[in-house]
């Protein structure tokens, strides 16, 4: 199989960035990473701006790079924009994918979206692929109504790749904080942390999501995947785990409720997702909780722990 030519969107992100890194491991492929601003982490490829709420601009990068395969990372990843800019969410997360998959039907390309496990109600989870969706924020309808136009479009050779709580270090100024490198922060400052115990989640590695998703290009694969770690735990056990990972100390975390903590907009609590089908389908294998969190400590120059 000729190494396909990828193009990544949303490529400073904290998922853009992962999979920008893993697509240039892919020996002979060509990554074309874009971003809306200045790149932070450059492909192989090169790097190009593009906003894709520009349709047109879409279009020409589209014309000029030829991808195989499209990997859309672009979107608004947190809850609370969501909720209160719902617009502008809609615009991103929805509009712009029906965009993107509509450039891949005219260019003949197929297209990987992230997706989420807010698109379940957190009833019952861990949830398998074929679960019914139900969400219960902003964010969650937003990214289930994406998958919707994706399933409507023309476009046959599409995939979802569900995940949850994606942690890892990437590169930029001030990044986003996910949970982990929030907990190993204010940890190792000393400042207690009050963490949801009623949260559970199935936290994912970013190098492993970026597997996992070219594992789909790779593979020809289409529709719905879970790629997350496999371990479930609440974030309140995550933090308990974290501040070992990283000698940190423990009783600085405590207890808290979603509701306390977010009273703003409504979280999915039994959460996180089976990750089986990308197992035997796709050979997909995220390594233990615990050697993701060694592997960010390690990123981070903090050395390897002695034990
Ligand atoms: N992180 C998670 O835990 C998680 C979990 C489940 C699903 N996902 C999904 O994974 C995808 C990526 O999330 P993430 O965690 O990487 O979020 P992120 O770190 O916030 O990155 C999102 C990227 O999208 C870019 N973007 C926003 N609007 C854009 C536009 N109009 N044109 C071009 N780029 C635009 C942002 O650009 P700027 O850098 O310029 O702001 C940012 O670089 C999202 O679809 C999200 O729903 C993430």
């Amino acid at each position: 199989m000729l190494p396909p030519r990828i193009l990544v969107t949303g490529a400073n992100g904290l998922v853009g960035q992962a999979l920008t890194r893993a697509a240039a491991r892919w020996p002979g492929a060509d990554v074309l990473a874009t971003g809306r601003g200045p790149a932070l982490a450059h492909a192989r490829g090169g790097y190009a701006r593009l906003d894709v709420l520009d349709g047109d601009a879409v279009d020409r990068a589209f014309q000029d790079f030829a991808p195989d395969a499209v990997v859309h990372a672009a979107g608004i990843a947190q809850v609370e924009p969501c909720e209160t800019d719902r617009e502008a969410c809609w615009a991103v997360n929805v509009d712009a994918v029906a965009t993107v998959a509509s450039a891949c039907h005219r260019h003949g390309a197929r297209l990987v979206l992230p997706s989420t496990d807010f698109v379940f109600d957190g009833q019952d989870g861990p949830y398998a692929e074929d679960d019914r969706p139900a969400p219960i924020n902003a964010y969650g309808r937003s990214k289930l109504a994406a998958e919707n136009a994706l399933k409507a479009s023309r476009l046959t050779d599409w995939a979802v790749a569900r995940t949850t709580m994606v942690f890892g270090v990437p590169a930029g100024p001030e990044p986003r904080l996910d949970v982990v490198r929030w907990l190993v922060r204010e940890l190792s400052a000393g400042r207690p942390v009050r963490v949801p115990e009623d949260q559970v989640r199935t936290p994912t590695y970013d190098d492993d999501l970026a597997d996992g998703i070219l594992r789909i290009v790779r593979f020809k694969r289409s529709g719905v995947f879970n790629v997350t770690g496999r371990e479930q735990l609440s974030v309140l056990a995550l933090a308990h785990r974290v501040a070992a990972a990283f000698d940190l100390d423990d009783r600085l975390i405590s207890a808290t409720t979603t509701a306390e903590l977010h009273p703003g907009a409504p979280r999915p609590l039994r959460a996180g997702l089976l990750i089986l089908r990308a197992e035997s389908e796709l050979g997909y294998r995220p390594r233990p909780l615990d050697a993701a969190l060694g592997a960010v400590r390690d990123r981070l120059g903090l050395g390897v722990r002695e034990t």
